[in-house]
């Protein structure tokens, strides 16, 4: 698959700027062109990023906006298949871990994660959907998580967020059969990046982030339907949905600290 129009969200930290840079690398090695798509809240970052890739050859567009802003981000995805004349993959990446306060009653901080990790996704996917059915080509990727398969104690609003995306992703893929495009989940385990950086529980097979990416744009060039990487949490996943309640309550990484994310 060529990926050589990507449009990328999340794009200024962590996994999304290890990708940015991934493929700008690849590009660059294989003389190929590459525009990117760059989308993330902070412009000063992204700006920084941008000079970085264009240094390496990369065409780049930034687009400072907020993924929960459907309008926005319509408008940024409008603009970059305008500019780069359509699009090969996009990566709804951007998410968030807001600390919840269930136990209080307070339902704003789990109201503005599900803005960012749900409608931020459907916001980013959507729009590019007309442009590559007309192309008859074209992969979507969502970035879920391991916590998407199965509820979490402590990290309850996020687990749910992330189930809503595979669902949704699941059901774009079959919608979307025999167009040419691909809609694609993946899920990672821990993932070292600023996101995890803040966490003081236990964080088993933690992943360093550039062998992540590497582990997500192989799984991307494979049209993989839902990935969960690394392979131990692979392993793990199979285990944790039919896992009794009592014993992912008792296990699940961060369970004793409830609320932290
Ligand atoms: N790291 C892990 O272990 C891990 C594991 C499983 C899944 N994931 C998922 O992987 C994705 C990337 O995580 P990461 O670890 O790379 O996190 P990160 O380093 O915190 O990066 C998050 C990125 O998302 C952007 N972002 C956050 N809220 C946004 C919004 N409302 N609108 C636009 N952009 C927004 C951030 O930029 P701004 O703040 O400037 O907007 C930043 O570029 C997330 O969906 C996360 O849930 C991560």
């Amino acid at each position: 698959m060529k990926s050589n129009r990507v449009f990328l969200t999340g794009a200024s930290s962590g996994i999304g700027a290890a990708m940015a840079r991934a493929y700008a690398a690849k590009a660059a090695a294989g003389g190929a062109s590459l525009t990117l798509g760059l989308v993330a809240r902070g412009a000063v970052k992204l700006e920084e990023l941008a000079k970085e890739l264009r240094g390496r050859g990369a065409t780049v567009h930034v687009y400072a906006a907020d993924v929960a802003d459907t309008e926005a981000i319509k408008k940024a995805a409008l603009a970059f298949a305008d500019a780069a004349g359509g699009a090969d993959l996009v990566v709804a990446n951007a998410g968030v871990g807001i600390p919840s306060a269930l136990r209080e009653g307070d339902a704003s901080s789990v109201a503005k994660l599900m803005q960012i990790n749900v409608i931020g996704v459907t916001n980013t996917i959507i729009p590019f959907v007309p442009t590559m059915i007309a192309q008859k080509s074209g992969v979507l990727v969502a970035v879920s998580s391991m916590a998407g398969h199965r509820a979490l104690p402590g990290r309850v609003a996020y687990s749910a967020s992330k189930g809503a995306v595979i669902a949704f992703m699941d059901g774009l893929r079959m919608e979307l059969h025999g167009t040419g495009v691909h809609a694609m989940t993946i899920c990672p385990g821990f993932v070292k990046t600023p996101m995890t950086d803040v966490l003081d529980h236990k964080m088993p097979f933690l992943v360093d982030v550039d062998e992540a990416v590497a582990l997500m744009t192989r799984s991307i060039e494979r049209h993989d339907d839902t990935y969960t990487f690394p392979w131990q949490m692979r392993l793990l996943r199979h285990a944790l949905v039919r896992a009794p309640e009592w014993l992912v309550r008792l296990t699940a990484p961060g369970a004793r600290k409830a609320g932290t994310i």
